[in-house]
């Protein structure tokens, strides 16, 4: 949802490391001497015929890149259509009727979008592979094509009716659905006490510093402690202790008003609240309307954690990990125990950021680590051009986040997280999207997936195009690979594009013709350590679909990226995941048909039901080997 991600401004896009680089390095210099660093000889142009025959230890045969209405996978595989909007979910859920939706029904049933997707083992605490639960974040709705006759854009916001809002409020959040495999086959267990739906109503408790501050208090919560439902929840995480993260992202897109007789234009600007919304809801529901209601905005934009295993646990905003576009929230265990939870800010020119608990977890006492998110200190990252990576802290109090520049207190950090990083001089990204620790190699994986507005005078050696439209990823290395540590180093893993074609894209030298990718946007690893790269934006950046892309991070096939799973027309690939013996693949297929002014009378393609009068459907799906085998090879 380009249009979406990139409505914020960041006015302070500190340019100064795009000016050093002019300085001290010609473009050709930096980037020949970034890629022998970061890739080795593998990446350099070339033939070679010997590597060319498959460096890679992922042998499975790439698909052929095709763009059509359909799904494509590997020979040797087969897909199941898991969950698709509107399937039941809650014992008791109506059956699915597009043509007459209520709030009510979808409540029960699965939302629009599903991006972020989890696999939790069942029992808590296992390594099954055959039972768990899958949860997965409905991050947003497409009005046009969920009903009929309302149009596209803006002309479906100002058409739709409060019943039709209600349906989209319900479609919003998430859901945790308990999964069996038998004989090779998944299925929804009915009626499991854990299949829960968190909708944009579900009443959730804010904790950590900003809980209570005067601007988290609106006439429904004057204590600024509780907040009705979760919003444009894309990507997410979990912790070591089995509960799930969900990221707040493109929370401002709900708001609306008149931003002329609001009280925080500033603030509204740097977090993109716009007047003209692409939704209906400030027109139908006060608490979207920031001239009735002007902190709820404030209320959003927050990591949300919630424990899957416990159907009536109440979700928890924990204000401590900052404010901002959040794409994900991944975890790594520190050296003396503490957790690590990295965050990227998705829009042009902002940040990526980690969370390090103050106290370790405790794997033995599992209630024990009910809070540990709440103490903590959040950093900001800068990415320098010497190939340092220092991880800056936002706390109140240091440096320059004092009162006289408008941090009173930790809650005024915490809610202006973005400001905060401003005077850091953190390094502005292009869209950082995912960030994940590689569970093999220790090193953190950051997915840029691209930012046409960077000007040549604004490129660094982490940003290192110009009008980037089709993203990159970096490995940053802690020292001594602690998780913990405010320190570490940098290298590019790739430059997407299509080789030979987008100037600066670069690849292992063996990536095929169907293996480049363009916009990677979210990432996982097998346990293997090896990497898969979902995309989102590939139709409009590189006229190709979006896609699912495996390789290794390292070894000789190091960055050889290989195409296993194609999206239909319109939809993103999303939430790779992998059960733990890495035999099943879980992937969110999101918006298939939001594409060619597709609307629900017309769409572009009727996945995956292609059925007449079944519009499109968002749905999660299973991929496996014919013989069962490890998931690539
Ligand atoms: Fe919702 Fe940043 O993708
Ligand atoms: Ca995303
Ligand atoms: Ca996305």
């Amino acid at each position: 949802m380009d249009a979406r991600e990139d409505v914020g401004t960041n006015p302070s896009t500190e340019p100064s490391i795009g000016e050093l680089i002019a300085r001290r390095y010609s473009r050709r210099g930096t980037l020949a001497g970034l890629f022998a660093s970061a890739v080795g000889a593998g990446l350099t142009a070339g033939a070679d015929p010997a590597q060319a025959a498959g460096p890679s230890s992922l042998t499975f045969r790439e698909i052929e890149r095709s763009y059509d209405e359909t799904h494509h996978i590997p020979d040797g595989y087969e897909l199941q259509v898991l969950l698709r909007w509107g399937d039941a979910v809650v014992p008791g859920a109506p059956a699915f009727d597009p043509h007459n939706m209520t709030a009510a029904a979808q409540a029960t049933q699965f939302g629009y979008n599903n991006d972020y997707v989890d696999f939790q083992p069942l029992p808590q605490g296992s390594h099954a592979s055959d039972r768990g639960l899958l949860v997965v974040n409905h991050e947003y709705t497409n009005t046009e094509l969920m009903f009929a006759g309302v149009g596209i854009g803006r002309a479906a916001a100002l058409k739709s009716t409060m019943a039709q809002a209600e349906v989209e409020v319900a479609a919003h959040g998430l859901t945790v659905a308990e999964i069996r495999q038998t004989g090779g086959t998944w299925s929804v267990v009915a009626d499991s006490k854990f299949n829960r739906r968190i909708t944009g109503t579900t009443p959730m408790t804010i904790v950590g510093p900003a809980a209570g501050h005067p601007l988290m208090r609106t006439n429904a919560d004057p204590t600024g402690t509780t907040v009705l439902g979760t919003l444009a929840n894309c990507a997410g995480g979990n912790t070591p202790w089995g509960t799930i993260l969900t990221a707040e992202e493109n929370f401002n897109a709900y708001f609306g008003g008149d931003l002329g007789n609001a009280p925080h234009a500033d603030m509204y600007k740097r977090y993109g609240v716009a007047k003209d919304s692409l939704y209906s809801w400030s027109r139908h529901f006060d608490r979207f309307n920031v001239e009735k209601e002007p902190n709820e905005p404030y209320r959003f934009g927050w990591i949300v954690e919630f424990d899957p295993y416990d159907p009536a646990s109440v979700p928890v905003k924990r204000t401590a990990l900052g404010r901002f576009k959040h794409e994900g929230c991944t975890h790594a265990v520190a050296k003396d125990g503490r957790v690590a939870i990295y965050m990227g800010d998705d829009e042009r020119f902002n940040y990526v950021y980690k969370f390090v608990t103050a106290g370790a977890w405790k794997p033995q006492d599992r209630a024990a680590n009910r809070d540990l998110l709440n103490e903590g200190t959040l950093y900001v990252a800068q990415l320098t051009d010497d190939g340092k990576l220092a991880w800056l802290p936002l706390v109140h109090g240091q440096g320059p986040l004092t009162e006289a520049n408008g941090f009173a207190t930790q809650a005024d950090v915490v809610i202006f997280a973005r400001k905060a990083a401003d005077l850091l001089k953190a390094t502005p990204m292009d869209r950082p999207e995912d960030v994940e620790a590689n569970p093999v190699n220790g090193r953190v994986y950051v997915i840029l997936t691209n930012n046409t507005a960077r000007k040549p005078e604004q490129v660094d050696r982490a940003n290192p195009r110009a009008n980037n439209a089709h993203g990159h990823i970096i490995e940053l290395t802690n020292k001594d690979g602690d998780h913990a540590a405010l320190e570490g180093t940098w290298s590019l893993f790739l430059a997407a594009g299509k080789p030979g074609v987008d100037p600066g894209s670069r690849y292992h030298r063996a990536t095929s013709d169907s293996g480049w990718l363009s916009c990677p946007d979210n990432c996982a690893f097998d346990s293997k350590g090896r990497i898969m790269i979902a995309t989102d934006g590939a139709p409009t950046a590189a006229g190709v679909a979006d896609g699912l892309y495996l390789a290794d991070t390292d070894g000789i096939g190091k960055a050889l990226t290989k195409l296993l799973f194609q999206a239909p027309t319109g939809a993103e690939v999303c939430g790779p995941v992998v059960t733990p013996d890495d035999r099943t693949l879980f992937l969110a297929v999101q918006h298939p048909g939001e594409d060619k002014g597709s609307v629900f009378e017309n769409p572009s393609t009727r996945w995956p039901d292609f059925k007449v009068d079944m519009p499109p459907r968002p749905a999660v799906v299973v991929i496996t080997r014919k013989d069962g085998g490890v998931i690539g090879s």
